[in-house]
């Protein structure tokens, strides 16, 4: 910086204006001032930038599932709110591990990161305290019951109400669904939003069309051929995620229903994928732009203000109608005994 201040016959405190922007630097002056930095080929160096004003303009999130199209989709509004603050952005995953989620937590925190967007493995724990106390977080998506920490939500149980009177509209009266992670507060949410569902229609819950699964699409197949292979088959299926509501559209092409004729599905995210399902997925959208948009915000007013009171948003959800959701009707025909491997093609019932 010294070698820029001479070469360009300014004070080194002018180089770190035009560098960090702190200060008004005249055109003319910023400009000689970047072409000399160009000319001996300066770096700033932002570790060094970091200790001395004590932040990084560093942000880490920590999500369970980064493979996860939700997850892709919520971390792109996040990084373009950073790219227009002046902030960098560090992706973590925890893979829905509790253990793992508390070492990539101390990892970002150690990297020094001035604010964390954190996505819950479960419903939060003791061990999470520290960590939420020690630095700026803004929770998003999974809600941390009891604990005062900003949060980003939104209306899970709408959601799941939603989705299951769209199908009692249709007629389905035997409608499945299979959860996510039982320890999350979405998959929580929206079971109690199809419970609830049932009961404003009079209808008692059957349990055992409630199977459980793991917000990933082989839970999804998997449920749905345990469910359609029963003797008497749901007629409409609630995956309460997208994902497993795609690997529900593949065990209902193995297993010979067709979508929606004979099963509608449902899903939740309106992730892009679910405009380009074969049939495209009726879904319960949620704002997963806004909800990284605003989490972001709140996370730089945090880190700025930390003394705030805390702040809780729940965003609302709606439902999207597309081509996996029809009236209900009738079975027409008997079903194959499902394999146990998605790799197998099922040969369609013969009648002997
Ligand atoms: O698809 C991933 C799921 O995990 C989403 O439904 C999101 O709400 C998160 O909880």
């Amino acid at each position: 910086m010294r070698d820029v201040a001479k070469r360009a016959s300014v004070s080194t405190s002018t180089v770190s204006h035009v560098i960090n922007s702190t200060r008004f630097v005249t055109p003319d002056l910023a400009e000689r001032v970047r072409g000399t930095m160009a000319e001996l080929g300066y770096q700033p160096n932002a570790v060094a930038r970091s200790l001395r004003r004590k932040e990084t303009l560093t942000l880490g999130m920590l999500v369970p599932d980064n493979a996860n199209p939700f997850f892709a989709q919520m971390a792109r509004a996040i990084e373009d709110i950073c790219y227009e603050q002046g902030y960098s952005l560090i992706f973590s995953n925890s893979e829905g591990d509790a253990a793992r989620e508390l070492a990539n937590a101390d990892v970002l925190l150690s990297k020094r990161v001035d604010g964390l967007i954190f996505v819950a493995v479960g419903m939060g724990s003791q061990d999470l305290l520290p960590i939420l106390e020690s630095a700026a977080v803004v929770v998003v998506d999974r809600d941390l019951p009891g604990i005062d920490v900003d949060a980003v939500l939104v209306d899970n149980l709408s959601g799941g109400y939603q989705a299951t009177e769209h199908l009692l509209n249709l007629g389905h009266r035997r409608i499945a669904c299979i959860t996510g992670p039982s320890e999350t507060t979405p998959s929580a949410d929206r079971v109690t939003g199809l419970r609830e569902a049932l009961r404003a229609a009079g209808l008692p819950v059957d349990e055992s069309l409630i199977v459980r699964g793991d917000f990933q699409f082989a839970s999804g197949f998997q449920g749905a051929q345990a469910l359609l292979t029963r003797p008497d088959p749901p007629t409409a299926i609630f995956a309460c995620n997208d994902l497993m509501a795609v690997g529900c559209i593949a065990a209902a092409a193995e297993l010979g229903y067709r979508v929606p004729a004979e099963l509608s599905i449902v899903g939740f995210d309106d992730t892009t994928l679910a405009s380009y399902t074969t049939p495209p997925l009726t879904t319960v959208t949620q704002p997963i732009s806004e909800v990284g948009r605003l989490a972001t915000q709140l996370l730089i007013r945090r880190i700025q203000t930390p003394n705030s009171a805390r702040e809780r948003h729940v965003l609302p959800t709606g439902l999207v109608v597309r081509g996996s959701t029809a009236q209900a009707s009738p079975r027409s025909r008997s079903r194959p005994v499902a394999q146990s491997s998605p790799q197998v093609r099922l040969q369609p019932a013969v009648n002997l």
